[in-house]
């Protein structure tokens, strides 16, 4: 018997708009899926400006610029302000490998309300190893300033894992130097690249209480000057996040092709079909898309879940890290420790981040 459609949630809060696959930089933890779209099947400028106005009518607040790396796009300005038009609130999510003086004016004037930097480490050696890139400390430290000189106010977003969490102090400095009003504290999370790499990426148990407490600390000592978002690693959880604020209930991601998805990591589950911004309107597919309808709400969920009273706060965890760990995107997220394979979960986290790291299998267009 086939699932009843679930009641229809109130409208996304936020779309990322994922603008280009390309991007200077070959994080081993990049959220991008491993097969990454080329230039010549990105969306058009016309068609972007099509979505932006589509998500303002559809009740969407902010728009998130995000990629790869969103500044490769020679059209970035003219979405910004045409997003800008339609109401809605603008943030770019860069690497700020490429700006210039100019172009950071030039996203101001085009009526940027945020920026959102991306930061590997405190230590250019460890920075240029975990972007695999060169001169990228350097290079962001100077981005940061030009975004802050045009007027931009700045979050600096930190993946954390086991090669820089001794670094975590040194960020927090480095934030207030660069005139951050927020830092993102964002364990790796595991799934595409990350996923790839995970064992070189797995802090242990103590690197990962240390780091609650530095965070709890520095928020108690800068409360005023600087918010700290922490995002906790799932291995070593008891119970899973609410990934996306639950599947189709707050976010929708529009790919660099225009596939709609529920979350960055959606093309992993197979069962799923993805709709087009070229082919539908896009309030028809947030309404009725199946892959959008396949995990909204609770109706789907399988026990434990299904009678857990926290199925409505955390929405079952992530589907895309179920499927990655179980098989089954349906199944309960191993994060949750009423999970059959919660204990497998962790002690894949303690056996891997207590052997030597291995090397990084970069991000690159080929899936490597
Ligand atoms: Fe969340 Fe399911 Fe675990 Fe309950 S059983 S805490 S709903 S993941
Ligand atoms: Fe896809 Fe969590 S990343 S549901």
């Amino acid at each position: 018997m086939s699932q009843p459609a679930p009641p229809l949630p109130a409208p996304p809060l936020a779309l990322l708009a994922e603008l280009t696959h390309r991007c200077p930089l070959a994080c081993p933890y990049c959220s991008n899926p491993l097969t990454l779209e080329r230039a010549a099947n990105e969306l058009t400028t016309d068609v972007w400006r099509r979505v932006l106005s589509e998500a303002a009518k559809l009740g969407v607040l902010q728009v998130h610029f995000s990629g790869g790396e969103p500044l490769i796009r020679k059209d970035l300005e003219a979405l910004i302000a045409h997003a800008a038009s339609c109401g809605l609130y603008t943030n770019l999510i860069t690497s700020g490998m490429a700006l210039s003086e100019a172009r950071a004016r030039a996203l101001a004037d085009a009526g940027l309300d945020h920026a959102q930097l991306s930061l590997q480490d405190t230590d250019a050696a460890g920075a240029d190893l975990f972007a695999g890139s060169k001169d990228t400390l350097a290079k962001k430290t100077a981005s940061a300033a030009m975004l802050r000189a045009a007027g931009l106010p700045l979050t600096l977003n930190a993946v954390m894992h086991r090669g820089n969490l001794h670094h975590l102090e040194a960020m927090i400095g480095m934030a207030l130097r660069l005139g951050a009003g927020r830092l993102e504290v964002a364990h790796a999370q595991y799934y595409g690249w990350a996923l790839r790499n995970r064992a070189a990426l797995m802090p242990s148990r103590a690197q990962i209480d240390r780091a609650s407490e530095i965070v709890a600390a520095a928020r108690a000592r800068l409360s005023g000057r600087l918010v700290i978002d922490y995002v906790p690693p799932d291995y070593y959880a008891a119970r899973p996040k609410a990934c996306m604020g639950g599947w189709g209930r707050r976010f929708l991601n529009v790919d660099p092709v225009g596939r709609v998805l529920p979350c960055h990591a959606a093309t992993t589950i197979a069962e799923l079909v993805f709709e087009n911004v070229t082919e539908k309107p896009l309030a028809e597919i947030w309404a009725n898309s199946a892959a959008f309808n396949r995990f909204r709400g609770a109706g789907w969920m399988p026990e434990p879940c299904r009678s857990c009273e926290r199925k409505e706060l955390d929405w079952g965890g992530c589907r895309c890290q179920a499927l990655a760990l179980t098989g089954d995107a349906a199944a309960t997220d191993p994060a949750c420790a009423l999970s059959p394979q919660h204990d497998e979960m962790f002690a894949a986290a303690q056996a891997e981040s207590a052997a030597p790291a291995p090397e990084f299998i970069y991000r690159r267009m080929d899936g490597a």
